[in-house]
């Protein structure tokens, strides 16, 4: 992993537990290095093995606690980077934020070329909160998550968050993690409400269907990959007509 992950770790750990303690726990895991290079990367096990080593030299606190404070960590220290200003504009709602985590990591390609970002998905949304699913090629960091939620939810969000693992299934090389999340929903709901109801209330002009199919065949021509036509035409047919009147107007290519 990159080391902007580790680097976070090392300033806030040194933080928190003190100069000389952090010394024994870098000791305990067997970690050398002590200054990581935000691009460059690192073996996965070195921040897990820090958190067992936190949890033996401190003695307060398992692997898991210790690794959401890590995850805590990461937040604070991308906030001193200008990343939580990313977060922020994904909009006024932590749902919202929760729905673009996939974006955020996109967007991170550019500096990191090499990251095997996890992906995040909003399973359900309801006034009381929300279920996500993390999928992820890394094993171990469920906690880690837990941390950067609840701090994002409390430092960009002001608010309290409840976490609990639903489900847990492991299958070939992926770990898929159903998390409930409870909060105060309400206002996101009623912003999705009032959205859609706005739009319910636009009022379009009509227009023929000759006029919409003459302008969409011309698209449609030009269609690029007969999985893409062939998804158009299916929704297509099922938005617009009746399947017989739309598939003479486009040609969709099957591979041989
Ligand atoms: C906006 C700033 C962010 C940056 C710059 C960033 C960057 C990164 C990088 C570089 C990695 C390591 C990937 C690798 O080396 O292959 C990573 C991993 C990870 N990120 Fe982010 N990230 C950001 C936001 C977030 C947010 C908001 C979340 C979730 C709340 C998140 C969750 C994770 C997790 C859980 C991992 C490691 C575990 C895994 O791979 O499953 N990140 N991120």
């Amino acid at each position: 992993m990159y080391g902007l992950l580790l680097e976070s770790v090392m300033h806030f750990g040194q933080c928190e537990y003190g100069e000389d303690i952090w010394e024994r726990i870098l000791e305990h895991a067997g970690c050398k290095t002590t200054v990581f290079s935000t691009h460059l990367q690192y073996d996965d096990n070195i921040l897990i093995t820090l958190a067992s080593s936190c949890s033996a030299i401190v003695g307060k606190g398992d692997k898991e606690d210790h690794l959401m404070f890590f995850g805590r960590c990461f937040v604070r220290f991308f906030s001193n980077y200008g990343y939580d200003k990313l977060i922020r504009v994904t909009g006024r709602h932590f749902c919202e934020f929760l729905s673009e985590v996939d974006n955020l990591h996109s967007q991170m390609r550019f500096s990191f070329p090499r990251m095997r970002s996890p992906s995040m998905v909003l399973r359900s949304v309801d006034a009381d909160g929300a279920c996500l699913q993390y999928r992820s090629s890394r094993f171990g960091f469920t906690h880690y998550l837990v941390g950067q939620l609840l701090q994002i939810a409390r430092d960009l969000y002001n608010m309290t968050l409840l976490v609990s693992v639903k489900e847990e299934v492991i299958k070939d090389d992926t770990i898929a993690v159903t998390f409930r999340l409870d909060f105060d929903n309400r206002e996101f709901l009623q912003d999705q409400l009032a959205k859609r109801t706005e739009i319910q209330r636009v009022e379009l002009p009509q227009i023929t269907l000759q006029k919409l199919v003459r302008l969409f065949s011309l698209s449609l021509s030009n269609l690029p990959s007969p999985p893409t036509s062939f998804l158009l035409q299916s929704s297509f047919s099922y938005i617009l007509l009746p399947h017989d009147l739309i598939s003479p107007l486009f040609h969709v290519p099957f591979p041989s």
